[in-house]
């Protein structure tokens, strides 16, 4: 099968022809039919989380169709219409026992044994699985838990995006930060993830909402998808006393969905005494952050990471799903372009001029 494969950091995508096992017992074969690109693979590519093993099947955004299925799958049949989640759950550890399956870190439960022959290989050599997934492949073999059944009249393009972009900003505000009605939302960074976020704060009934992005084609999107305001970060002086004069003295609710230093602080500074700021952008890794340690306790302000939305993907995805279907989620908005395979390094070069909301890969 045809897969974008990358065989050194910093480096670009090789599409190439590797091999896929077959299903073991609590695995599943899928055909892939569409994978959106999100912004954390590139981290992975340009080196700023250099974590990964080479050569690996990058994607983790992926909607299909299960081919086939392991001798103890009994969730899923050949057919099945199926968005897969890096947030795969061992179902038994403390963290999917207490109702955080995002968090579970039982990798070993829901991996290949390290003496067992790989999922992927070319030739004598193992290919990894980007998030144990590898989505920009037109086969997916992942652990059963690593997918959700999904009703048949959602487009599969469409579900794909939920598969991280939507589910994780969608999340980070309905789950994590559980925004409330009436209450005030700053979205720093208006891409895939950004303006998911800002969805979910519309949904959750918040009266304002303020996107804050460097393009004013992203802000044009943001309030598609529901920002009743927006700041252009690079036409301004000061996006934080921006933010803080439109609110008078800042917003209930901030979120950074980039991925740097200064706009996690920012995001922390724009929140109102009382107010919690949500990190989801993946900062270079080992990167710190600076906040004032008076703001904390004088101003009971919190700070919180958002891992995947908070999910429980199984029971979230399919929600998202009848939200679109019903029309509150706006998902044909946010997809600016669909490409082939072959044209993953020219979608990643748009990411990275900033240009396009969402794009997808059409198998
Ligand atoms: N926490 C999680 O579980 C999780 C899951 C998925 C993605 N992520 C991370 O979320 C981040 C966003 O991902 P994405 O796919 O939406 O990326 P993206 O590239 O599509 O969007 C980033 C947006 O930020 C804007 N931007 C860049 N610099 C800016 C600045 N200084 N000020 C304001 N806006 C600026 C860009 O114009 C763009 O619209 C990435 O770091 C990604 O790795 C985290
Ligand atoms: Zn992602
Ligand atoms: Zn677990």
């Amino acid at each position: 099968m045809k897969a974008a494969v990358l065989n050194q950091i910093p480096g670009d995508l090789e599409i190439e022809d590797i091999s896929v096992d077959k299903p073991a017992a609590n695995e599943v074969l899928l055909q892939t039919t569409n994978a959106g690109l999100c912004h954390s693979d590139l981290h992975f590519m340009d080196g700023s989380w250099n974590l990964l093993p080479v050569p690996s099947v990058m994607g983790h955004e992926s909607a299909g169709i299960v081919q086939a299925v392991g001798s103890d799958v009994q969730y899923v049949k050949p057919g099945d219409h199926v968005i897969t989640c890096l947030s795969v759950f061992c179902g038994h550890c403390e963290f999917c026992l207490t109702g955080r399956p995002n968090l579970c870190n039982n990798n070993a439960a829901t991996s290949r044994p390290d003496d067992a022959s790989p999922r992927l290989f070319r030739g004598d050599t193992p290919v990894g699985q980007f998030a144990r997934l590898g989505g920009f492949a037109e086969e997916m073999l992942v652990h059963q838990n690593a997918l959700v059944k999904i009703r048949e009249d959602m487009p599969l393009d469409k579900a794909s995006l939920i598969g991280c972009g939507v589910t994780t900003g969608m999340g980070a505000a309905i789950k994590t930060a559980k925004v409330e009605p009436g209450t005030t939302v700053a979205v720093i960074g208006a891409g895939g993830i950004g303006l998911s976020a800002i969805q979910g704060a519309r949904i959750a009934g918040a009266n304002r909402i303020i996107a804050v992005d460097i393009t004013n084609e992203k802000l044009d999107t943001a309030r598609v998808c529901g920002a009743t305001d927006t700041v252009n970060s690079a036409e301004v002086d000061d996006a934080v006393a921006a933010v803080m004069e439109m609110t008078g003295g800042g917003v209930d609710y901030a979120f950074e969905a980039i991925g740097r230093k200064e706009t996690v602080e920012q995001a922390w500074s724009m929140s109102r005494t009382g107010g919690t700021s949500v990190v989801i952008g993946m900062m270079p890794f080992g990167q710190k952050i600076e906040i004032t340690g008076y703001e904390i306790f004088m101003q009971e302000k919190t700070l919180k990471g958002s891992m995947m939305g908070s999910n429980a993907f199984r029971v979230d995805m399919p929600r998202y799903i009848d939200m679109y279907l019903d029309g509150r989620l706006k998902l044909d908005e946010m997809i600016s372009h669909t490409i082939a395979l072959e044209e993953i390094n020219e979608g990643y070069e748009m990411m990275k001029r900033g240009e396009g909301a969402r794009t997808v890969i059409n198998f």
